[in-house]
């Protein structure tokens, strides 16, 4: 049984707190620590928590507390994340870990200094859609991952901090970028070394100094690419989406706005539809289970059983480091237009990956380059010669 600090009662607090009292139930928050006093108590009244606070260190120093979880924004992470090395609880932080990677080392650094358990909670790599497509590409039935596309948009965050350049760190890259890169992470290997980025970001519609749109490409050492896309200015929803090409196959995947559930209705008696959707009205596209459909019920059941048995997470603060490395370097790219490199200082895959290569013989002295089945029933095969390069095709 964990006995938890939720350290803020906000729109992801809240989430997190749903998911830690529902699946397993055995898990406790024992202290909730606020901004207001009314926060707090409400919190602490809706989800049965004993101690409430609006003094951080209190929450995290709790007789009963053992874990530490991190639901506030992203200026706070560190000064919260340094409480919890000081009273040596295991932590566990929302994304992104940083508002950039230098102030994730430091958090990196001291947990793993202290010796403290430490989770990045990046939900969006435990929803059940993801899990069964990660083992998918791990079992090879892409043969190798070549692009990994992951794609966050929606119509901009729900509190007023996110929309600050500096509490927040930036703007719609560094909120759903860090979902989409660590995802193509996933997907190409954890550990490949993202090498280098090429982005686009502006500022399109908000009235903002951060940006609200973004495209960009990481370049993974063996070839492969991760393409993130993110908006803050996307109208109609809460789009999620990945798509994996591989050598030998491809996975699509609509995580929260077309998952097989539409409904229309006229509106009346109709409130709360799905996280950030715009209408409550026409046709809408609800969401069965937004806890598990988002990740994260998987989520806490990983943290809480690593930390129960001695393991390490699947996500963790130095995941959370290799995060903010590529989206400095996408930052960076913004301003310059040209690819940048990711500059990781710690760096725990492997080294010196070769390029994919999947070319297939068609015999001796021949390469396939592509077989079809044509229209007209017959079976072509478009080839190249190994030592002379010359395409050719045989017709059977
Ligand atoms: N899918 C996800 O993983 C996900 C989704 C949303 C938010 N987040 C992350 O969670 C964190 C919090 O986001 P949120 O959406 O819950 O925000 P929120 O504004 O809904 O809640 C933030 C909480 O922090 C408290 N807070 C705000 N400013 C504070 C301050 N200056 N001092 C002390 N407390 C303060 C608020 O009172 C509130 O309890 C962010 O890092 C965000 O990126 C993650």
């Amino acid at each position: 049984m964990r006995k938890i600090a939720m350290l803020g009662s906000g729109f992801i607090g809240r989430f997190y707190a749903d998911s830690i009292v529902g699946l397993r139930s055995k898990d406790k928050i024992v202290s909730i620590f606020s901004r207001s006093e009314s926060n707090a108590n409400k919190f602490a009244e809706d989800y049965n928590v004993p101690h409430s606070t609006t003094d951080m260190k209190k929450a995290i120093n709790h007789g009963d507390v053992d874990t530490v979880v991190i639901s506030l924004p992203n200026n706070l992470h560190e000064e919260a994340v340094m409480e919890c090395v000081k009273a040596g609880k295991g932590v566990l932080c929302t994304k992104p870990l940083g508002r950039n990677a230098e102030e994730a080392k430091r958090m990196m650094d001291a947990v793993e200094e202290a010796g403290i358990f430490n989770g990045y909670l990046e939900d969006l790599v435990y929803t059940p859609k993801y899990l069964k497509a990660l083992e998918s590409v791990q079992k090879g039935a892409l043969g190798s991952v070549l692009w990994a596309r992951s794609r966050e948009a929606h119509p901009g965050p729900h509190s007023e901090w996110f929309w600050d350049k500096e509490m927040a760190g930036g703007g719609c890259i560094l909120d759903l970028g860090c979902h989409c890169i660590e995802i193509g992470r996933g997907y190409i290997g954890k550990d490949i070394k993202p090498v280098e980025v090429i982005c686009w970001a502006d500022t399109q519609v908000k009235p903002i100094d951060a940006e609200d749109h973004a495209i960009g490409m990481v370049r993974y050492e063996n070839g492969a690419i991760g393409q993130f896309e993110v908006s803050w200015t996307f109208r109609g929803g809460l789009d999620l989406r990945d798509e994996v090409m591989g050598s030998e196959g491809t996975i699509m995947i609509n995580n929260f706005l077309r998952t097989g559930f539409d409904m229309f209705t006229s509106g009346e008696g109709y409130d709360y539809v799905a996280e950030k959707a715009e209408s409550n009205k026409g046709w809408i596209f609800p969401v069965g289970d937004e806890l598990h459909e988002l990740g994260y019920n998987f989520m806490f059941t990983d943290m809480f059983n690593a930390m129960d048995n001695g393991n390490t997470p699947g996500e963790t603060f130095y995941d959370g480091y290799v995060v903010n490395a590529v989206m400095d370097a996408a930052y960076t790219s913004v301003k310059s237009k040209k690819w940048e490199p990711v500059k990781l200082d710690v760096w725990r895959g492997r080294e010196g990956v070769e390029k994919i290569s999947s070319m297939r013989d068609y015999d001796e002295d021949h390469y396939l380059v592509k077989e079809e089945t044509t229209h007209y029933g017959a079976k072509k095969y478009i080839i190249k010669n190994k030592s002379t390069g010359k395409i050719s095709e045989i017709t059977e």
